[in-house]
């Protein structure tokens, strides 16, 4: 358990924030490279101890505070029997409409899919120093819906969108089998599990409280101060309903979001984020200058005003990017509020 992560879950001042990033394994890493030479990206998702030991490369490399589970966010898909490959991009076997909803495997066939998460916790739980947290991650209904509907998640969404019936439909299948495995992943040792919907910012601010949030809502409620929410691209108008609501351990924000004036108004729970990932790619000095300038507001604030802040970064860490700057970043946010 990290002490800094459970300061800024429960709101206590300090000065240095806790760190991680989504992807934070992954293609960019030479870690991540080696072990992928010898394993398929399942094998490393489904056997616990590689597994552990991909979620504790940027552990070791990076000293991140916290670990995430490694998988990834469409294995219900897979376990509902939908046909799940990677190459690396993910493949489903088939698409889902209206009439193949009967195809979905029941609930309790599709469990049997999930277990693997619990044992992959505790690989990692048992691998991963004591003073480091860890956490795992669900995908949202709306950007599994996505999924299932489109394949992929690119472009206008059309499918997708115009099939809000089906979205719910699907939802009545998908939500147990969510709640179940965040279970899984609790049991397993995640402190938090994150929701990351991807795919909900697509979405009006209408839409998605009308439609998205209800549902995103009822898995928080099931598990209280457990799940933290994130989507990339949405607006303070998608999200200031469920910021009001208090089953959310935190939420994370993309670089659109004015991080000094979320942390500051923030009432309860972490806030995660939310430098730009695509400004990892800078040169070192430009790299320096502009990581420099995103913490000067966050340095402005008060600890107490910023009590709840998770550094990290909009998005996840993409492929290519260089470990320098992801070495520097985890250094160059403890120095700066550390001194
Ligand atoms: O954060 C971590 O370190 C944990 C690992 C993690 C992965 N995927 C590993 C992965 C996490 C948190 C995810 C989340 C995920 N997966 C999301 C939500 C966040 C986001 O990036 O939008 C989504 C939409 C997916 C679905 C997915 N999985 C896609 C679109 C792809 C292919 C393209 C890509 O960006 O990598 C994957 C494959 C995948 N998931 C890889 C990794 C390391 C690459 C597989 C490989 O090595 O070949």
């Amino acid at each position: 358990m990290n002490a800094k992560f459970h300061n800024a879950l429960n709101g206590t001042p300090q000065d240095v924030p806790p760190i991680w990033f989504m992807r934070q394994a992954g293609r960019y890493h030479q870690h991540y490279q080696a072990l992928r030479k010898a394993h398929g990206f399942m094998e490393l998702c489904k056997k616990a101890d590689l597994a552990a030991e991909v979620a504790l490369g940027p552990i070791q490399d990076f000293d991140f505070d916290v670990s995430i589970m490694f998988s990834d966010l469409l294995f219900p898909l897979e376990a509902l029997g939908m046909g799940l490959t990677y190459d690396p991009a993910p493949k489903l076997g088939w698409h889902l409409t209206e009439s193949s909803l009967q195809n979905l495997r029941p609930f309790h066939q599709a469990l049997e899919g999930l277990g693997f998460q619990g044992d992959v916790l505790r690989a990692t739980r048992k691998a991963l120093p004591k003073d480091k947290s860890l956490i795992g991650f669900i995908g949202g209904p709306w950007t599994l819906f996505t999924y299932a509907v489109e394949g992929e998640h690119k472009g206008s969404l059309i499918a997708a969108k115009r099939a809000l019936d089906l979205y719910h439909n699907f939802s009545e299948f998908l939500i147990p089998l969510l709640e179940a495995n965040v279970q899984i992943q609790l049991e397993g040792g995640a402190e938090v599990v994150m929701m990351f919907d991807t795919a909900a910012g697509e979405m009006s601010p209408q839409i998605f409280n009308q439609h998205l949030a209800p549902h995103i809502l009822r898995v928080a409620k099931k598990f209280p101060g457990k799940i933290g929410y994130y989507s990339k691209g949405t607006t303070p108008w998608h999200i200031q309903e469920l910021r009001r609501q208090t089953a959310f351990a935190g939420f994370g924000v993309d670089h659109r979001f004015e991080i000094a004036d979320v942390l500051k108004t923030n009432a309860r729970g972490f806030i995660q984020g939310n430098f730009d990932q695509a400004m990892l790619f800078c040169a070192p000095r430009e790299f320096e200058k502009r990581l420099l300038s995103y913490l000067e507001p966050i340095r402005r604030l008060s600890s107490a005003e910023r009590r709840h802040w998770v550094s990290g970064l909009g998005h996840g860490v993409l492929p290519q990017t260089p470990e320098e700057n992801v070495r520097h970043f985890v250094k160059r946010v403890r120095e700066v509020f550390g001194s």
